[in-house]
């Protein structure tokens, strides 16, 4: 008999193809129920996720002993308790590399919109407020040339290091090692997280979020920061601290922020929905047609890999 898989939201079809000679159920394009979850699971051998379900103990067990493998459709696995997985043997795998430049793209997108002032132009516009062109209207610093310090020099940040040096910006990294190789290739500089905040006119975020980079940017490190700075995360919410964040940019200790992820998704920090200076993204950054075909069809791949007794490609090595 066919084992049984769980996709837990729909996902592109491209991702159900590798999934074919298993009995599969997938639930709504809605978040499910915790209660709907734990019911939907029971007797899966292979579960493909998204960052939206909390994968711990509570839903490996109610899966049972069958469970062999979590594959989560995001490059992020912090919604999976990998502990909890190794403990009763189950393979986890995500979705690294393939979403890199579309990430990219997002992150420079939201610095660019940041700096420029997009989204408080097209509110005014929008509102018919606009009255003519105005030699100091929304004027906003340059991005060409200026200082990027990047927050996590992986696959992601990377990319957005490829996008700043065709805008001239001089490329600045923190990591919790040195990348000496993607140093050399991309001209970037290794400089530790105190100089970075205190040297650059603008910040990327790339870090996992893990117990070290929870709130790893707060109110100690908006004081470092030049008042012109912009802030950019689109990595996982928690790594800024959200309300210190909100009264730096309400008492212009930095410029502006673009942000993609937030430390409660789908809240939003309310003082910051009242704030011009900031651009609210709904969690897009690897939403692209062809990166999500991707993600899922990676997922898809590496699920029926373990079923089949065959090595995964991108497993989560805790
Ligand atoms: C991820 O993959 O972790 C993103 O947040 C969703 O694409």
């Amino acid at each position: 008999m066919a084992e049984r898989v769980l996709v837990t939201r729909e996902i592109p079809e491209e991702g159900l193809r590798p999934l074919k000679d298993f009995e599969v159920t997938v639930l709504s394009e809605k978040i499910p129920e915790r209660g709907e979850l734990l019911e939907a699971v029971k007797g899966a051998a292979g579960v493909l996720s998204t960052l939206t379900e909390n994968v711990d103990a509570e839903f490996m067990d109610a899966a049972g002993d069958g469970l062999k493998v979590v594959a989560n459709m995001a490059v992020g696995y912090d919604n999976v308790d990998i502990d909890a997985a190794q403990e009763r043997g189950v393979v986890v795998t995500n979705t690294p590399g393939v979403l890199d430049e579309t990430t990219a793209d997002t992150a420079f997108m939201l610095l660019l919109a940041a700096a420029r002032r997009l989204g408080e132009g097209e509110r005014i516009v929008r509102a018919g407020r606009w009255e003519a062109w105005g030699p100091k209207m929304l004027t906003g610093p340059d991005v060409w040339g200026k200082r990027l310090g990047i927050l996590g020099f992986g696959g992601i940040g990377q990319a957005v290091a490829r996008r700043a040096r065709g805008f001239g910006m001089e490329i600045l990294y923190y990591n919790r090692s040195r990348k000496e190789e993607a140093e050399r290739a991309l001209g970037a500089q290794y400089l530790d997280l105190d100089e970075l905040l205190r040297t650059c006119d603008f910040f990327s975020i790339h870090t996992p979020l893990t117990e070290e980079t929870k709130h790893l940017i707060g109110a100690p490190e908006f004081e470092k920061m030049k008042t012109e700075a912009v802030l950019v995360n689109t990595s996982r919410g928690p790594v800024v601290d959200e309300a210190a964040l909100a009264d730096a940019l309400a008492e212009g200790r930095i410029f502006a922020a673009g942000l993609d992820v937030y430390e409660e998704e789908p809240k939003v920090h309310p003082k910051l929905l009242e704030l011009e200076n900031v651009v609210l993204a709904p969690h897009i950054g690897s939403a692209s047609i062809e990166t999500r075909d991707k993600m899922a069809v990676t997922a898809g791949e590496d699920l029926r890999a373990v079923l089949r007794g065959e090595r995964p490609k991108n497993p989560v090595e805790g």
